[in-house]
């Protein structure tokens, strides 16, 4: 009988991958994936900490397993990810019948940790060294993550994978809890992504992203020799099969030209840039610690739009951050309106403890006022993104379709004729009807309609097969040859 694994994931692309990894390591092991935690024996939550919320998310879960552990006590329960690494035993305690909990960088030893909870060695407790409690070399090594195991099947689609290239975090932005949760900075050795890309290649992969938290400031030195994100771009445009390459999440400070060159010369790489500013304020920037002002970022923007012209840029933004004024605000409010961003994501304040914010800044925007600001500048931002997504009404741009779209699943649908949904080369999102045969393919779609998160249209068909093309609109004629 196969062991039935339940897990639920939260958290950023990291630990999407994270939880493919682990179960591509369990189903190794015998496991078999269910769709109803009432119904496996063993319930994982792969678990973020960056904002309260996200972890409140998993303590409630974990709330309503209490009654199954007291019914079935031979039922695993465990907590994996960040927030096992951040509040380690806090978690037994708030959630006594836990069995086992995991850091980010010991999840490969899941599938023995929970045998050995199995076979009665009582809770289990795997994680990483904290950033003062060892030598720098033994705190890297505990933060190592597993990544050359691959499970096609694990990826929300067989055509799309993400590729890990840089574990962990030292820019310690004050707010910020991700460089305790993942550990120091780490390249990984360009030869293991080289490979790893290769055979994501040879598994009908079309499309990568390589992730890192600040993807753009990965170097790795062997001797005298530093390889950069652009020499691996470089080097992964090579590879036979990939379509599509993209990169997140960049860092302001480190969008050399050197990358944005090599953005341009390489067709497979997408015109697309998450480059989070966070505030639009020099004095809020200073407090987050964040290495650069406004100026700084809107000269890095006018590199982008330079050596790019057409390309996309998302941002994040943290409303509420201790001190933010109206002024602060305001000044914002003004970035946004001047990049006019394709998206933003937008968060209000949350306090981590462990951080340096929480030690000394004090959390003394008003809740009221970080919901104000937060709808405010949402507003503003999906008035942009809708102006700018009319502007593509008419344009025919290149789909890679991922699968039924949203309403088709809710729905139910799965006639011949269904809607689907895809992204283009700038990460923009398109509905459009069509059969599952589609699924995997590149197709032109010329848009009709939009919303500020959605481009609507239609499959233009008699193209002539997929053509390499870094930015969104392809051509004004709907056939290309
Ligand atoms: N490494 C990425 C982001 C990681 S966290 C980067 O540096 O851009 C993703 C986003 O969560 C951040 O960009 C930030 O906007 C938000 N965030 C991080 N810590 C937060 C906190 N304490 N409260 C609210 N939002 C936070
Ligand atoms: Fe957090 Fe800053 Fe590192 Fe991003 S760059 S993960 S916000 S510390
Ligand atoms: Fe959350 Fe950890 Fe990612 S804190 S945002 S899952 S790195």
């Amino acid at each position: 009988m196969p062991q039935l694994l339940y897990l639920e994931t939260v958290g950023c692309q990291m630990n999407v991958l994270d939880s493919e990894m682990v179960v591509a390591s369990l189903r190794r092991h015998g496991y078999e994936l269910v769709e109803d935690p009432s119904a496996a024996d063993t319930i994982l939550f792969n678990t973020c900490s960056v904002r309260q919320h996200a972890e409140e998310k998993v303590y409630s879960a974990l709330g309503k397993l209490r009654r199954l552990k007291q019914k079935h006590p031979e039922k695993i329960i465990g907590v994996l990810g960040c927030m096992a690494q951040k509040d380690q035993q806090l978690i037994f305690e708030r959630a006594p019948y836990v069995d086992l909990i995991v850091g980010p960088g010991q999840l490969s030893q899941t599938a023995d940790l929970i045998e050995r909870v199995r076979q009665g060695d009582g809770r289990q407790a795997a994680l990483s060294l904290g950033r003062r409690d060892g030598s720098t070399e033994s705190i890297r090594r505990s933060h190592e993550t597993f990544d050359p195991l691959r499970d096609p099947e694990m990826r929300p689609t067989p055509f799309q994978a993400y590729l890990r290239i840089q574990i962990g975090c030292d820019k310690f932005c004050t707010y910020c809890v991700v460089p305790m949760t993942r550990g120091p900075e780490q390249g990984r050795p360009p030869e293991e992504i080289l490979a790893e890309a290769r055979l994501l290649a040879d598994q009908g992969c079309k499309e990568i992203t390589l992730l890192g938290q600040t993807v753009n400031s990965y170097r790795y030195r062997d001797g005298e020799r530093t390889t950069t994100l652009a020499d691996l771009l470089y080097k992964i445009h090579d590879i036979d099969g990939l379509m599509r390459l993209k990169f997140v999440t960049n860092y302001p400070k480190d969008m050399s030209r050197e990358l944005l060159q090599a953005v341009r010369d390489l067709p497979k790489c997408s015109t697309y840039l998450h480059v989070p500013l966070q505030s639009g304020s020099n004095q809020v920037l200073q407090r987050m610690k964040r290495g650069y002002t406004v100026e700084d970022y809107r000269e890095m923007m006018q590199r982008i739009r330079d050596w790019l012209p057409g390309a996309a840029v998302s941002s994040d933004f943290i409303v509420g951050f201790s001190g933010e004024t109206d002024e602060d605000f305001e000044g914002t409010v003004q970035m946004v309106r001047e990049c006019r961003f394709k998206n933003s994501f937008i968060f209000k304040y949350s306090v981590r403890s462990g951080t340096k914010a929480a030690e000394r800044l004090p959390d003394d925007v008003p809740e009221e006022v970080k919901r104000r600001r937060n709808h405010q500048l949402l507003a503003l931002q999906d008035a942009i993104s809708e102006e700018d997504n009319q502007r593509m009404l008419g344009q025919t741009v290149e789909v890679l379709v991922e699968g039924p779209s949203k309403a088709a699943e809710k729905s139910g649908a799965d006639g011949p004729i269904l809607q689907l949904t895809g992204r283009t080369m700038c990460d923009r999102i398109v509905v459009f009807d069509g059969s599952l045969r589609l699924v995997g393919e590149l197709l032109p779609v010329r848009v009709a309609d939009c919303t500020a998160h959605t481009l609507i249209g239609q499959v233009v068909t008699g193209h002539a097969g997929p053509e390499l093309h870094a930015l969104d609109v392809l051509a004004s004629s709907p056939v290309r040859v």
